[in-house]
């Protein structure tokens, strides 16, 4: 088998995907069934039938696009990502686990490679928390993590629901019709760009995943009392603002002192109410999110969270209500296709590292209804999430060879 990868046109693919954006280049903004993202999803379905792949979608917006193998009722072997983008994202975060995947079946295909398994890539819907609140929302669904009943009660950030949000965009059909039934995947593999520094560190070229770390996150509503900045004299304040401060700080130390690096916290949305100079905030809604390899250290962590928010209510007298969005159970990935992941860096003399991923994926979830493993490229100096985000050329095409050859492998 003679697997080429077509470097100039998967480079040209991942700039023209960067182009659909709702922000000015180089800055990537994708949100969820905005029609950057319908427009985005539109290409993407152009470049599969061109492919020659058999493209379908379901009710959720999870998008499959198959290579029939020649046993139609075996197993399939699944690789994908997302092509969603959080605000002010960069051009390879999903995308290079997307158009990587396409490029390695047309690798295989132009090779002669006759898969046994059907080969499909499968772009996920809504891997970003940006618009509904939780990430990994398409394979929530596919892998029943999250019921078809907690989708339809989940709102986005202007109050509309899942269900009217996806119907206008073009998405009908019923949501319990979205999870795959047991035994679809032989296997699961997610190419992604590292999203840490430690492959680019050690100049190691690949990275295996052994493990993905157990995100969580909360909603945090604080309700003090408002009033002029100048009338107001400080022993009468209730500032939402100053106890949310206590908070916030209060979450970087649970995280810092939990005995052990892999534990992170991060407070990324603080959005202040009435936001004026000379006005003290009445409200406060914070985002946290909290993650670890660990789920019991994690969940210790949310426990001070909690205790936390008891304190300063009572200390500040200011209301604290705190919503649970999710708490999710770290995955391990395959042994055989960490086995097989590994086995195709070796035939490529191509050297590899196992590791863990500290950001969640995709296959977080997918690990809960097939074999999954993800292989990870270096991405300079760990950048992710933010628009100078960048993954070199060699690196994203040795990442792809990897794939191919390990879709091979798995789809024999
Ligand atoms: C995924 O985007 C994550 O936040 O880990
Ligand atoms: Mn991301
Ligand atoms: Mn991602």
């Amino acid at each position: 088998m003679n697997l080429t990868i077509d470097r100039d046109r998967l480079l040209s693919e991942i700039e023209a995907l960067a182009s659909i954006s709702e922000a000015e280049p180089p800055v990537v903004t994708r949100i969820v069934f905005t029609p950057s993202d319908l427009k985005a999803r539109a290409w993407m379905i152009a470049r599969c039938n061109e492919a020659g792949l058999a493209v379908r979608q379901d009710a959720v917006g999870n998008t499959f696009a198959r290579w029939n193998g020649s046993d139609p009722a075996a197993p399939v072997v699944g690789t994908g990502s997302h092509i969603d983008a959080i605000p002010n994202a960069g051009k390879y975060d999903g995308v290079v686990g997307v158009l990587g995947g396409l490029e390695a079946i047309r690798a295989l295909r132009r090779s002669g490679f006759r898969p046994r398994h059907s080969i499909e890539l499968l772009i996920f819907t809504s891997e970003e928390p940006t618009r509904f609140g939780i990430g990994c929302l398409g394979s929530r669904l596919l892998s029943g993590a999250l019921s078809p009943n907690a989708a339809r009660k989940l709102t986005d950030n202007d109050g509309a629901t899942l269900e009217d949000v996806r119907r206008r965009a073009g998405f009908a059909g019923e949501l319990d019709q979205v999870t795959l039934p047991a035994g679809y995947h032989e296997a699961f593999v997610e190419l992604h760009i590292e999203q840490g520094p430690l492959l680019e560190r050690q100049q190691i070229p690949l990275g295996i995943v052994t493990k993905i770390a157990a995100p969580a996150s909360l909603r945090i509503l604080i309700d003090g009392s408002g009033g002029h900045a100048g009338g107001v004299l400080m022993p009468d304040r209730h500032d939402a603002l100053c106890a949310a401060a206590e908070l916030i700080l209060a979450i970087e130390n649970a995280a810092r002192t939990s005995g052990a690096i892999d534990t992170v916290a991060t407070v990324g949305i603080c959005n202040v109410f009435p936001g004026a100079v000379n006005s003290i905030p009445s409200r406060v809604r914070l985002s946290v999110d909290v993650r670890d390899t660990d789920r019991q250290r994690r969940d210790l962590v949310m426990h001070t969270i909690d205790a936390t928010c008891h304190s300063i209510s009572a200390n500040r007298q200011v209301e604290i209500h705190s919503e649970l969005l999710n708490a999710d159970a770290p995955a391990d990935c395959a042994p055989e296709i960490i086995e097989a992941l590994s086995h195709s860096c070796r035939k490529h003399e191509l050297n590899f590292i196992p590791m863990v991923s500290r950001a969640y994926h995709d296959s977080l979830f997918m690990a809960r209804i097939a074999p999954v493993a993800m292989l990870f490229i270096p991405c300079r100096n760990g950048y992710s999430h933010r628009p100078d985000e960048y993954a070199a050329p060699d690196d994203i095409v040795r990442g792809t060879l990897v794939l191919a050859e390990t879709l091979a492998t798995l789809s024999r």
